[in-house]
């Protein structure tokens, strides 16, 4: 019988994308598919079945995506984290470092009330920086991180210690080594 696909099987890798020695690793061919965007949107939510959600809270830009699924599964409501100067209403900032330079993110400020149970969602966890900068805004509001849920990990970048040194839950459904 043919091996069943995983979701790792339906992340298509670009190579020299968007620069040359980098492996872009493209989550379109999994969300494009109805059993593979079905089959993450499952796996991410697994580990919180019977946990009080209150908010689900996703990152610019394909966390939007992840999260508004989620958010709808849970019957909960969807707060985005948008790059800067995107968002209409009052906002808090927070700054994070990129590879060359730095970028700021941000959120409503009365996105999130204080004791909040919030699941942070994102495609891809790198360096962390993104992710980092998203909590830092989340908890600068109150809200309580229950866990962060991502599709693919990129070990060798050490994101997922970051935000274990600060403390976070991190589930993420699989692992591009190498990188
Ligand atoms: C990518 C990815 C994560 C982030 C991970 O987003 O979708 O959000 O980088 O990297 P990090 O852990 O090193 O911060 P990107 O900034 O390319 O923007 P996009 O999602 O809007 O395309
Ligand atoms: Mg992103």
């Amino acid at each position: 019988m043919p091996k069943r696909k995983t979701v790792q099987d339906y992340i298509r890798t670009i190579v020299d994308f968007p620069h040359e020695g980098i492996l872009f690793r493209d989550v379109t061919t999994l969300f494009s598919d109805p059993r593979g965007f079905r089959m993450a949107i499952d796996q991410m939510l697994h580990p919180y079945a019977g946990e009080r959600i209150d908010k689900v809270v996703g990152l610019e830009a394909r966390g939007f995506i992840l999260g508004g699924a989620i958010a709808h599964q849970l019957s909960v409501g969807f707060v985005p984290i948008r790059k800067k100067g995107k968002l209409p209403g009052t906002t808090i900032s927070q700054e994070y470092k990129l590879e060359y330079g730095e970028a700021i993110v941000e959120i409503h400020d009365d996105a999130i009330q204080p004791g909040e149970k919030i699941l942070v969602v994102d495609d891809l966890l790198a360096t962390g920086g993104t992710a980092s900068a998203g909590i830092k805004l989340i908890e600068r509001l109150g809200g309580e991180i229950i866990s962060c849920a991502f599709i693919v990990d990129l070990p060798d970048l050490g994101g997922r210690k970051v935000l274990e040194d600060m403390g976070m839950d991190v589930h993420v459904l699989c692992e591009f080594e190498g990188e």
